[in-house]
């Protein structure tokens, strides 16, 4: 919630108050090095014990609240039947307005269903932009091209446009004539989308996207995994939405939509994932596939014991003080990066604060990997786990070529609840002080690397030895320790 001080700033102030925490550690900047190294230059491969503030992801690590909790508690433990899942699609009903529900592990389990059972072998399947998981599933599973039809705005990583997660309509038209509609596997909105720095699309454009889908008889999914986020930013931003409630828009946004599907790890901060539709027929379709992949019809995958919190999350991801905690924190950090004329991607998104690595070194070239050495760089710099989100995150082409991504960007995640202004102040001065010392850090090369998803387990190295000496300059400003 913002609370404006007497100077007139405007303040994100927490709306919870921490019960239960988990001590953290800041090693040694020595130390820090050595982890990183160890880890190939991949912030996948450290251990939690070497990092002091974990901003890998915002996914399985939220804070749950005590009503989760006592959720968790109540279970209904049950191979088939259990009236837990019962009590999901109710929640899952009054919420979202979907008649039907099954849940899986997780988001990308939903992805692998969705593409196997609707992608078309040598067609296309259409996004407003993909995801790492999402594009893997389009490709291997659905043996289809991704087709990403963003609006220009979209690669601008400093705009004001309210909406960068916008599906060009024009573009959309234009690729429904030329593949042929019978061609289209179906047409995937992503809520606030993740790789373009946590931006959403508007409520007029899902409109007009549901409209060229209606005229061309294709399906609408939308991947609502950060969908409280994205209301939360149509209640902010769109025109005509300012008097609805976040509740509204989401079950508008959700009405629109013929399936949808989410990682319940984000929005409902438990851990699995489910699919929705109120179409019976496309259901159907799924679900005979349901047990050979994820598990019985009433519990898909997914531990009995999360599909209670995941009810109440929920049930509580429409109240503005949830749907925007991260946001405001995110706005505060972007904001004064940007006043510091460090590069990061405006307007602030959800998700994370989003480093422009490709501005912030523009002295490396896309060849070594630019995203991938920040994000190393800034743990090295601060103890803070951040993740790559560049070119290492894509995987090579069929020659074995790197596919170079649009945008090469350090995302700095903030999971739900968890951590605080100060942790934020923290980090911005991290940040600034390798924006000063932002010569001494070079590129990366690869010294492993698996053939899909490579970012998860591929091992890298440093060129020039450049780790060991920004290491030094850190330790000459701060001392050994901070
Ligand atoms: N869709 C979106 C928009 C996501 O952000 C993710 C995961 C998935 C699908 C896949 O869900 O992880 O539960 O299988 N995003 C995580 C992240 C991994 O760190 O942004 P999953």
């Amino acid at each position: 919630m913002i609370l404006k001080l007497s100077s007139g700033q405007e303040l994100p102030v927490e709306m919870h108050k921490a019960r239960m925490v988990q001590k953290i550690e800041l090693i040694p900047a020595e130390q820090r090095l050595k982890a990183i190294q160890e880890a190939g230059y991949n912030t996948f491969q450290l251990k939690t014990k070497d990092i002091f503030l974990d901003m890998l992801t915002d996914s399985g690590v939220n804070a749950m609240s005590d009503n989760q909790f006592a959720a968790f508690i109540k279970t209904d433990d049950a191979y088939a039947g259990s009236m837990t899942f019962y009590e999901f699609a109710d929640a899952v009903k009054d919420i979202l307005g979907y008649e039907h529900v099954m849940n899986v592990h997780q988001g990308r389990a939903a992805e692998h269903l969705l593409s196997k059972v609707f992608g078309k072998p040598g067609g296309v399947i259409i996004t407003n932009y993909h995801f790492t998981t999402t594009k893997a599933h389009i490709e291997v599973t659905a043996g289809s091209v991704c087709l990403e039809l963003y609006a220009d705005e979209a690669l601008k990583t400093k705009s004001t446009h309210p909406f960068k997660g916008n599906m060009d309509i024009q573009k959309l038209k234009d690729a429904i004539r030329k593949y042929g509609k019978e061609k289209v596997g179906y047409v995937r909105m992503e809520a606030t989308t993740n790789l373009l720095g946590g931006q959403p699309f508007s409520m007029e454009n899902l409109k007009e996207v549901r409209k060229v889908c209606d005229e061309s008889g294709l399906l609408l999914i939308l991947d609502g995994s950060l969908i409280s986020e994205n209301a939360y930013f149509i209640w902010k931003r769109e025109k005509g939405y300012e008097r609805k409630t976040v509740a509204e828009i989401i079950k508008e946004m959700c009405s629109l939509a013929d399936i949808f599907y989410l990682s319940g790890r984000k929005n409902t901060c438990v851990r699995g994932g489910f699919i929705a539709t109120n179409r019976k027929e496309l259901f159907g379709q799924i679900e005979p596939w349901l047990p050979v992949y994820e598990g019985f019809f009433t519990y898909g995958g997914m531990s009995m014991r999360e599909i209670g919190p995941m009810a109440v999350g929920l049930r509580e991801m429409v109240d503005p003080s949830v749907a925007g905690c991260a946001i405001e924190q995110i706005k505060y950090f972007v904001e004064k990066l940007d006043g510091m004329g460090i590069p990061v991607v405006t307007p602030p998104g959800g998700l994370a604060c989003h480093v422009d690595a490709k501005k912030f070194l523009p002295h490396v070239p896309k060849e070594q990997y630019i995203a991938g050495a920040l994000t190393a760089a800034l743990h090295i710099a601060s103890g803070v786990r951040a993740m790559e989100r560049g070119t290492i995150s894509m995987d090579r082409d069929k020659d074995g070529n790197d596919v170079y991504a649009d945008l090469e960007l350090t995302r700095i995640a903030l999971p739900r609840r968890v951590y605080s202004l100060s942790h934020i102040e923290y980090i911005i001065d991290r940040l600034k002080w390798l924006y000063q010392n932002r010569e001494l850090i070079k590129g990366l090369k690869f010294v492993s690397e698996p053939p899909v998803l490579r970012f998860f387990l591929g091992k890298l190295d440093v060129l020039d030895n450049w780790s060991r000496k920004l290491c030094d300059a850190f330790k000459k400003d701060f001392g050994e320790t901070w």
